[in-house]
């Protein structure tokens, strides 16, 4: 074994894989069963009643129930305390998984790689060869590689800004993002096969649309969900500025957008 586990991260992590999926045993109930989150958050931190945050790790109280339970975690916070990273809600991760259909052999780009837990799943679904997951944090890959290799997977994993993609390994068959979006950045729909499933949050909602032809995909919001926005290089996440601002209308309706490029 060469990561700490015990009877109770073994059966805690069945215990919700099992929650999760409810229900039939499918593909994503494994998965969830035999990827061990621990090791991809070995830490994370929690906000107390003052608002400060502390950190939680394996031995202490509730760190292991908290890993199996359907809680997102933040796992990296900046100078200022504003989560840069976080492990998302498993619930929300298996329905965006769910809507992704990938199935074994499907070339899959990830974007915000994060933990590497993600990845552990897709890899374990699809295949680690076929898998290429990308973040803009060095430091966030470089510890997601360590993570995989402990769990035995090696996907292909990268430091760039998500938006750019990854050109050398398309077309993409799927393409999940876990950061959350505008829009879909171009260099992801040219990049994607014909046919590909994209599954992205928007805004505060997950859409899944399907590549037409060049440039184009149509499609619709599946769930809500609100995922940390995506970071430009050295530039942290607005939060304040966000809470600050006043609220807008659309006259989009929420389920069967569809647009193009
Ligand atoms: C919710 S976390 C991803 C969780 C991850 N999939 C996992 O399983 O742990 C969002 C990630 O998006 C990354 N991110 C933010 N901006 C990005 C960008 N422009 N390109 C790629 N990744 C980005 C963050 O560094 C963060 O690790």
């Amino acid at each position: 074994m060469t990561w700490p586990d015990n009877g109770a991260s073994a059966a805690a992590r069945q215990q919700m894989a099992a929650a999760l999926t409810g229900g039939p045993v499918s593909e994503w109930t494994e998965a969830f069963a035999a990827i061990p989150r621990h090791v991809f958050v070995p830490r994370f931190y929690q906000q107390d009643s003052t608002g400060a945050w502390q950190s939680l790790t394996w031995g202490d109280p509730g760190y292991l129930e908290s890993i199996y339970s359907d809680e997102a975690l933040t796992t990296q916070l900046d100078d200022k305390g504003v989560p840069t990273s976080s492990s998302s809600q498993p619930s929300v991760m298996l329905r965006m998984l769910e809507a992704l259909d990938a199935e074994e052999g499907h070339q899959v780009l990830e974007l915000g790689t994060g933990t590497g837990y993600n990845a552990a799943l897709l890899s374990h679904r699809v295949g680690d060869k076929v898998v290429t997951s990308v973040d803009i944090d060095y430091g966030l890959v470089k510890a997601a590689g360590n993570h995989l290799d402990t769990v035995g997977l090696r996907p292909f994993v990268a430091c760039t800004d998500g938006a750019q993609g990854w050109p050398d390994r398309a077309p993409y068959d799927r393409v999940i993002a876990t950061v959350g979006l505008h829009s879909i950045p171009g260099p992801i729909l040219d990049q994607a096969a014909p046919g590909a499933v994209i599954v992205v949050p928007l805004g505060y909602g997950i859409v899944r649309v399907t590549v037409t032809e060049p440039g184009h995909a149509s499609g619709r919001f599946v769930t809500p969900a609100y995922f940390m926005a995506r970071r430009s290089n050295g530039v942290a996440p607005r939060f304040a500025e966000v809470a600050q601002a006043e609220p807008t209308d659309t006259s989009v309706p929420p389920p069967g957008i569809s647009w193009t490029g």
